[in-house]
This record gives C-alpha cells, sequence and structure tokens, in this order.
C-alpha cells in the first residue's frame, strides 16, 4: 500500500496548470456509448476513476485508449449491455452508464454502485426516473435489470425531490435518444451538467436549460462523434488554492473556469487572502495568519458552496484566527477527515451537520488515513502546513480525483514524497 510523507511547514508557492474535470469527464465517458462514431476527449484527466470508466467502456464492447491526457473512444460496435459487479463497486459514476447503455441499447443489467462513503448514496431517484421513461426495471439477487418493451425509451415530465447531479445527469443520457421531450425540474445546476450537455450537443443533441432548474431535452435518433475539451476540475482549483492559503503561499492557477469557482472564492477571500481572476487565471496570495470565516459555512447544490470542497477549506481554517463553523447539507456524513485534522492538533466539534473548527496557532504531523478523496486531499493540506512530518496511508481515495498530487504539490515547492 503506498503513502504520502510529508514534511510540512514550507511556503508554496508557484504556477500550476489545472487538471481537467473528473465529475464531468466519466459522464462523457459514459455519453460517448451513445454515439456510433469515434469520440476524442482532450483535457482529459488522467485517473483511477477515469481508468474505472474506461474499463466498464472496453467490458461493453467499446474501444478507449489514453495517451496525453487525450482518451479516445470508438464505440461503434456495443457487444454487452451488463456491467459486472467488480466494476460496478469502483466507483459511483458507474451508475451513470445505466442511461447511456439504455440509451443505446434498450436493456442494462447493472448493480448498487461503489464510491466514497460519505454516508447513504441511494440511486431511488435515478431509478424512479427510469421508470417514468418507459424502462421496466427488476432488482434480482443484488442486480438491477432493465429493460426498455420496445427498444427505446420516452420522453417525460420529471420532478426531481432533491437536484441530485446523478440522477439529472442519468436522466440527460436516457432521454437524448429516446421518443419524445424529457423536462427535468428540479435539475442539478453543477456545471459538470453543462460540460455534458456541451458534449452532447457536439454531438447532435437538442438540449436547453442546462445550468437552470429546468432542463428540457429534444430526443434524436442517434448522435454522432466530436472532439470536446473537458472543462477545467474546480474542486481540484478549491483544493490548490487552500493547500497554497494554509502555508502562507502564492499561486497563480492556470486553466480555470474562472465563473465556475466564485461560490468558493467568495468564502475564501474572507480569510483575508488576496485573490485576482483575469482570463482563465486565479492568483491568490495569503500573507500572515488566515482569517476565520464568519458566518457559517453552509454546503448546498450550485451554486451554492460545493459539499466537494468543504474538507480542503477546512483543512486551512484549522489554523486560522478565530472560530469557523461549517454546515454539511449534501451528505450526512462528511466529517470523517476531521479525527485526523484533530490527531495532528486541530480543535474541531461535530454534531450531526454542524463542524465547529477554533482555529491553533500550529499542526503538527502525525500518521493518518485517507477516508474518502477530498478528506484525503485535506489531510495533505494540513500535513503541508503542519510543523514536522505526516505519513497518510489510504491514498488510493486521492488517486481517485487528483492528477500525480504530489508532483503538483512539488512543483509549488512542498516537500512530499510517494514512497
Ligand atoms: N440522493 C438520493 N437519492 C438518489 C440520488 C442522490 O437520496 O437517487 C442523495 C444523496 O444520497 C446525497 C444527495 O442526494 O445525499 C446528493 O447526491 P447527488 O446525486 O447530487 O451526488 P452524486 O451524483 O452521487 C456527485 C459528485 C460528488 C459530489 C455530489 C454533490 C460525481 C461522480 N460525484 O455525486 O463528488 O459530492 O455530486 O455535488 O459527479 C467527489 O468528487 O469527491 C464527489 C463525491
Amino acid at each position: 500500500m503506498q503513502k504520502l510523507i510529508v514534511n510540512g511547514g514550507k511556503t508554496l508557492r508557484g504556477e500550476l496548470s489545472l487538471q481537467g474535470c473528473k465529475n464531468s469527464a466519466l459522464p462523457i465517458m459514459a455519453a460517448s456509448l451513445l454515439c456510433g462514431e469515434e469520440c476524442v476527449l482532450n483535457n482529459c484527466p488522467e485517473l483511477t476513476d477515469i481508468y474505472s470508466a474506461s474499463r466498464i467502456l472496453n467490458g461493453l464492447g467499446s474501444r478507449c485508449r489514453f495517451s496525453d491526457n487525450t482518451a479516445v473512444i470508438d464505440s461503434q460496435n456495443i457487444s454487452k449491455t451488463e456491467i459486472p459487479e467488480n466494476l460496478m463497486r469502483e466507483m459511483r459514476s458507474s451508475i451513470i452508464f445505466m442511461g447511456a447503455i439504455l440509451g443505446r441499447t434498450g436493456e442494462c443489467t447493472v448493480s448498487i454502485p461503489g464510491g466514497c462513503e460519505l454516508g447513504p448514496r441511494p440511486i431511488d431517484m435515478h431509478l424512479a426516473a427510469m421508470k417514468k421513461m418507459g424502462v421496466d426495471i427488476r432488482e434480482s439477487y443484488g442486480k438491477i435489470i432493465c429493460r426498455v418493451p420496445f427498444g427505446k425509451a420516452h420522453g417525460a415530465k420529471i420532478s426531481l425531490p432533491f437536484p441530485s447531479v446523478g440522477a439529472t445527469e442519468n436522466i440527460i443520457l436516457c432521454a437524448v435518444t429516446a421518443d419524445g421531450e424529457t423536462v427535468i425540474n428540479n435539475a442539478a445546476r453543477e456545471p459538470e451538467i453543462c460540460d455534458l450537455c456541451g458534449f452532447l450537443r457536439a454531438c447532435g443533441a437538442e438540449i436547453s436549460g442546462d445550468g437552470e432548474s429546468r432542463i428540457v431535452i429534444k430526443g434524436q435518433n442517434r448522435l454522432h462523434g466530436c472532439v470536446y475539451a473537458i472543462m477545467p476540475d474546480r474542486i481540484a482549483c478549491a483544493t490548490y488554492l487552500s493547500m497554497v492559503a494554509a502555508t502562507g503561499g502564492e499561486i497563480v492557477l492556470k486553466n480555470v473556469c474562472v465563473a465556475e469557482t466564485e461560490p468558493f472564492v467568495s468564502v475564501l477571500e474572507q480569510t483575508g487572502c488576496s485573490i485576482y481572476t483575469y482570463d482563465d487565471r486565479i492568483y491568490l496570495r495569503s500573507g500572515s495568519r488566515l482569517k476565520a470565516v464568519k458566518d457559517r459555512i453552509r454546503t448546498m447544490p450550485h451554486p451554492g458552496f460545493p459539499t466537494d470542497a468543504q474538507a480542503v477549506l477546512m483543512s486551512a481554517l484549522v489554523t486560522a484566527n478565530g472560530t469557523s463553523v461549517f454546515e454539511e447539507n449534501i451528505f450526512d456524513c462528511r466529517y470523517r477527515h476531521t479525527d485526523a485534522l484533530v490527531k495532528m492538533g486541530a480543535d474541531i466539534q461535530v454534531l450531526g451537520k454542524i463542524a465547529v473548527i477554533k482555529g491553533v496557532p500550529q499542526l503538527h504531523g502525525a500518521n493518518v488515513e485517507a477516508t474518502d478523496l477530498r478528506g484525503g486531499a485535506a489531510m495533505v493540506s494540513a500535513a503541508l502546513s503542519a510543523e514536522g512530518t505526516a505519513e497518510i496511508s489510504g491514498i488510493s481515495h486521492i488517486d481517485r480525483g487528483y492528477e500525480k498530487i504530489e508532483e503538483a504539490v512539488r512543483h509549488l515547492g512542498g516537500d512530499i514524497r510517494r514512497v
């Protein structure tokens, strides 16, 4: 099992080009199944979750290969419609293939997906929406067997009880080649939804309203291939900004989609960091000790503060001057990283969805274990600002979402190595 060894206390400085976005690359890879032609995805991050998606595609009969952050996917010939349980368990996004396989073939067999353990992560909204679009769903010995009686799903009006990102993606994927029009009310508005729709439009789909709460999809007979660039990763952006802020450093982040980072950046600015944006760049300078954030930081669906940035911002606020309060509203169990931060000397009290962080002057390196992707990144960030050496195990979680994290941090002057 690999570990990251971090000798903390170095100020991070420099320029970094941001990786492509995991959470839009994954549904876009699934979407490529709908195209009878080759798709070329540029700016595709090379991550273990992306390799899992590639294994799913190859298992279905597509051909997916990577080089230099470009994925070339040829889904002309699909020979299977079942995703084996071991591949379903590798990540949450495996469930997004359901809508795409159904859209392409009219049948599919999946099972409950894996992914980070952040509390219960049901798929009831996904299944209810598929049923509304005419899909028969039967569960048998852990398998979810889906079939569209006449080979093609039909459009439907679907009102989601919560703007679920995954359910919105699955509905879009099933609807783009369905008969008639689909309307999603209370749809997720995350930028990754817009990126998926941007890709699908480039393949000939008719979709409007993405980025808003009401998305309308007009079903097409078929989609074609395209060349598309995956958007930059706004959560990796939040992570590197938090790390640099925590170490009192300075950074120019390049290849950023600046508008999409606003919900995070507007909170980070309250810590006293100077932040300027221009074109596709963000400049951050963090001088002396950070200030605590006065208002409660409430995670909310986009355009609220992103739940995926909660842990990494917390890693910077544990040494801020004063008390900050988080309220986690998306997942029931997304404070699992706090035990590790406390072991490093942080003062954090968690009660249900609330976490109260009383800033301490200094953290100390310790042996900790990453519990999930963003929590693991928060541990790296805390270790970089701590004095002494930290050993972080469980880093396969981190590798699911950060491309060569140790190289990025070393590039900024951090002392980190993988053993
Ligand atoms: N939910 C249900 N039923 C459903 C679907 C969702 O109750 O059928 C609940 C979930 O349990 C959760 C809430 O709705 O409490 C939000 O879940 P959502 O479906 O929006 O999340 P997701 O699609 O599973 C994606 C990202 C997550 C990110 C969330 C929220 C991907 C691959 N994952 O998950 O990213 O936290 O949206 O923005 O896109 C990460 O990258 O570290 C990560 C966990």
